[in-house]
Order: C-alpha cells, then sequence, then structure tokens
C-alpha cells in the first residue's frame, strides 16, 4: 500500500469516527492544490471538487458545461495538494444519467483522479444508477433537494420541499438513496423542518447547504465563505446578492486561514448555519 492510501484510509477512520460520534462534518468546495492545503490544515472534515467550479472558476451562468476532464483535472489537483483528505468529487451533468455502466467509466475516473467518493444529483431513477455504483465498491453522496444540474427544469435558483408533496419527494428519496447504500444525503435549499426530518430518519449522515442547523454538517462554496464571489463572468457584481445561506467568514476574521478555520468552528458548536441563514 502506498502512502497516500494509507493516509486516505485513515482519514477515512477518522471521518468514520466523526460521523459515528454525532459531530458535526465540516465540509468546504475546493478546486485547487494551494486551497486543499490549507483547508486540510485549517480542519475541513472534507473537500468537496464540486462542479460549481463552473461558475467560480470557469464564469459559467450554471454548472451545465462542466466537463469530465474539468472535474478529473480539479480532483488531481486538490489530492496533489491534501493527500492525506478525504475528498469528494462532483460528476459533472451527463456523466451520469444515461445509465449504469456509463455512470461506472466516469466514477471511476475521478476515483483515479484521487477521490474518495463521488456525487451525483437527483433522486427517481437515478436510485438504480447509485445501487449499482454502490455494488461496484464506488462511495456515493446524493444530493437531493435544489439540485443546480436541473436548474433550468426548477425554475431558478428556487428553495424546493416548500409544499407537503414536493416535501414528500424529497423525504423519500432520501430514504431510498439511504437504502441502496449512499455513504451521505447532500440537501440545498430545502426548509429546515423538511432537513431535519430527513436527518431523523434515515441511516446515513445528511450535509446541507441553505438547509438548516440540524443536518449532520454543513458544507459552503470556498469563494462565498470568503465573500469573494460577485456572480457569473458576464454580470456586473451590483447585479449580484449572494443567497441566504451564505455567510462571509473572511469579514470578522482577515486571513483566509483563519476564515476557513472559523467556518470549522462555526459547523462544529452548530453556530452556522443560524436561524437567518436558513428557510
Ligand atoms: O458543486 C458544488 O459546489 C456543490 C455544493 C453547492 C454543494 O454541489
Amino acid at each position: 500500500m502506498s502512502n497516500s492510501q494509507r493516509s486516505a484510509q485513515l482519514n477515512s477512520a477518522k471521518l468514520a469516527r466523526i460521523t459515528n460520534s454525532g459531530e458535526k462534518i465540516a465540509m468546504l468546495t475546493c478546486y485547487d492544490a494551494t486551497f486543499a492545503k490549507l483547508s486540510h490544515a485549517a480542519g475541513v472534515d472534507i473537500l468537496l471538487v464540486g462542479d460549481s467550479l463552473g461558475m467560480v472558476l470557469q464564469g459559467s451562468e450554471n454548472t451545465l458545461n462542466v466537463l469530465m476532464t474539468d472535474m478529473v483535472y480539479h480532483t488531481r489537483c486538490v489530492a496533489a495538494g491534501a493527500p492525506d483528505a478525504y475528498i469528494i468529487a462532483d460528476m459533472p451533468y451527463s456523466s451520469y444519467e444515461s445509465g449504469a455502466e456509463f455512470a461506472y467509466q466516469n466514477a471511476k475516473l475521478l476515483i483515479d483522479a484521487g477521490a474518495h467518493m463521488v456525487k451525483l444529483e437527483g433522486g427517481g431513477n437515478m436510485v438504480e444508477i447509485v445501487r449499482s455504483l454502490v455494488e461496484q465498491d464506488i462511495p456515493v453522496c446524493a444530493h437531493l433537494g435544489f439540485t443546480p444540474q436541473s436548474v433550468g427544469r426548477l425554475g431558478g435558483y428556487r428553495i424546493q420541499g416548500k409544499t407537503e408533496e414536493s416535501a414528500q419527494i424529497i423525504l423519500q428519496d432520501a430514504i431510498a438513496m439511504s437504502d441502496v447504500g449512499v455513504s451521505f444525503v447532500l440537501l440545498e435549499m430545502v426548509p429546515a423542518a423538511l432537513a431535519k426530518n430527513i436527518t431523523e430518519i434515515i441511516d446515513v449522515p445528511t450535509i446541507g447547504i441553505g438547509a438548516g442547523v440540524d443536518c449532520s454538517g454543513q458544507v459552503l462554496v470556498l469563494q462565498d465563505l470568503l465573500g469573494i464571489y460577485s456572480g457569473q463572468a458576464h454580470k456586473h457584481p451590483d447585479e449580484f446578492k449572494s443567497p441566504r445561506f451564505v455567510r462571509n467568514f473572511l469579514k470578522d476574521t482577515g486571513s483566509i486561514q483563519a476564515a476557513v478555520a472559523a467556518f470549522v468552528q462555526a459547523v462544529k458548536n452548530k453556530e452556522f448555519p443560524a436561524a437567518e441563514h436558513s428557510y
């Protein structure tokens, strides 16, 4: 076993200890080696190579133009910067929806690039694809609620699960994903009460973004945490209003390292998200 395989295994064990102990999980997006090193040293439990890189790095309107080659490249960069970190990589749009074998081939590319788990969006007919990935030993995080790759179908950046019917669909999807063996369910922009209910019912930890303090952990986009994302490249910064769930941790800290460490502490102490960041 190589040194990096050994430390990744140690990191999986550390993660299992945190999830079993009930300690809140701090996850942060990361796309390059420098921030990977810094975030890991600041105590972030999981680095997420999110397809949000389409917006924050590539300047796109949404995440739909991100390619597998982009995700493999950035996953490699993150793994190089923090070989001991636990890394989840996003499966980009069109890399998994068409069938289990195609999804497996692409997931394997991300694992080979240094990810320990892949994340994909959607419930419903994604459940069988996820079952197949898990059966082939690919750990999966299921992303439910607001799923950015479906921004068109969802009618924009909107909170999901507000009606009894839509809340039931998200709950049932979460149960189905938990039953087929996902390792995490990520809940984006859903009412805090729904996220709390899901967290109490399913067998795996939930990670929230705009989903209230009762999830098992929290994730933010690094550039949001630092208050430096000001919208799509072609738009004037004045047109951008950051979402309710974002908190600028740099404002009160003064260095990037301290801001990331403050995020980790605020998640662990259940100070973030506060009610003002939740729906
Ligand atoms: O791509 C991403 O950064 C994400 C987070 C918003 C959770 O999926």
